[in-house]
């Protein structure tokens, strides 16, 4: 199947992390972009994120200011759900929540047309659970993108037992022409990437637990000496504790609470006192003046 043309407008639903970093890859590559959070100004404040982050790349001579000025300008912040009727494709990337996506995807099908292809950027729920109570579940896929978006090329395209095989391959190659590298994955727990890492999260959190070493020890034996981009602990403070937390859980419940996916007491608890990470400042380490260091 061919790619989604540019001309096609793209929504993200969720302008958190993961949303506005996708919308700068979809208005990188030309589409007209709608924005939509539910919480008010989180739009706007998504694609001023994206302005500032290109603006880098302006001052160092990497890219025009007409062409970041243009990307910007396709991206358009909606309050209305209902603003985002006329897009082709939607991807949400909403709280990881099987219940709040869902309620999301019935209101997208009532708006949308027919045709429209539903995305989710879920980290671990089921595709087919969250397609089954679905008037078109042949239009749902997995579209899963890694943080930070514009910079990860890998994206999951996952497909539900209902999904339909045109609908995937369409955003398989919308993938590949947005300069990723997309890859198919059925709707097993956690698909492929967030399966394997749990054990790394998983035996990184029960070292710190054992007070075999601390996080930033830790972290920096993964990356030194074990030539690991990011440490546990940094990456996790990157991915949100409440995300990663969430998918943990997700992982947990979906495997029958397989013992080997055990979600972690220091993690729910970083998760009670709203320590979420580098989103607000404080996680394993504090970022709260910019520098990177232990937490308090
Ligand atoms: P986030 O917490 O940064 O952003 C979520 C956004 O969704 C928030 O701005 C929130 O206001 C908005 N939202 C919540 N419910 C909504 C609704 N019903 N309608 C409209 N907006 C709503 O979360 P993040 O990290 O961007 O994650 C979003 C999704 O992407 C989750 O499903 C997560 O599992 C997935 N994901 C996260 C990755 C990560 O590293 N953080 C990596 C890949 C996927």
């Amino acid at each position: 199947m061919p790619a989604l043309d540019s001309q096609i407008a793209i929504a993200v639903i969720g302008a958190g992390a993961m949303g506005s970093g996708i919308a700068q890859v979809a208005a990188q590559a030309g589409h007209p972009v709608f924005l939509h959070d539910q919480r008010e100004g989180a739009a706007e404040a998504g694609r001023a994120s994206i302005a500032k982050q290109l603006q880098r790349r302006v001052d160092q001579g990497k890219m025009e200011q007409p062409a970041l000025d243009a990307l910007i300008n396709r991206i358009q912040p909606v309050s209305a759900l209902a603003e985002v009727a006329s897009a082709g494709l939607v991807i949400e990337a909403i709280v990881e929540n099987l219940d709040i996506k869902r309620g999301l995807l019935s209101n997208l099908e009532d708006l949308c047309g027919d045709d429209t292809i539903l995305a989710t950027n879920t980290s671990s729920i089921s595709i087919t659970a969250l397609g089954a109570q679905m008037k078109r579940p042949q239009r749902l896929v997995g579209m899963h993108f890694f943080n930070p978006a514009p910079l990860m090329a890998l994206v999951e395209v996952v497909l539900g037992l209902a999904t339909d095989k045109t609908v995937a391959e369409t955003v398989h190659a919308t993938a590949s022409n947005w300069g990723k590298k997309p890859v198919y994955a059925t709707s097993t727990p956690g698909f492929i990437v967030n399966r394997v890492a749990r054990p790394f999260y998983a035996e990184s959190l029960r070292l710190v637990q054992e007070q075999a070493a601390d996080p930033a020890t830790l972290d920096a034996l993964m990356r030194e000496a074990g030539n690991f981009r990011m440490g546990a602990f940094e990456l996790t403070d990157l991915i949100g504790h409440d995300v990663n937390y969430a998918v943990t859980n997700s992982v947990f419940n979906a495997y029958f609470q397989d013992s080997r996916f055990l979600p972690s007491l220091i993690q729910q608890e970083l998760v009670e006192a709203g320590r979420l990470g580098r989103k607000n400042g404080q996680g394993f380490y504090s970022y709260r003046d910019g520098d990177e260091r232990p937490a308090p």
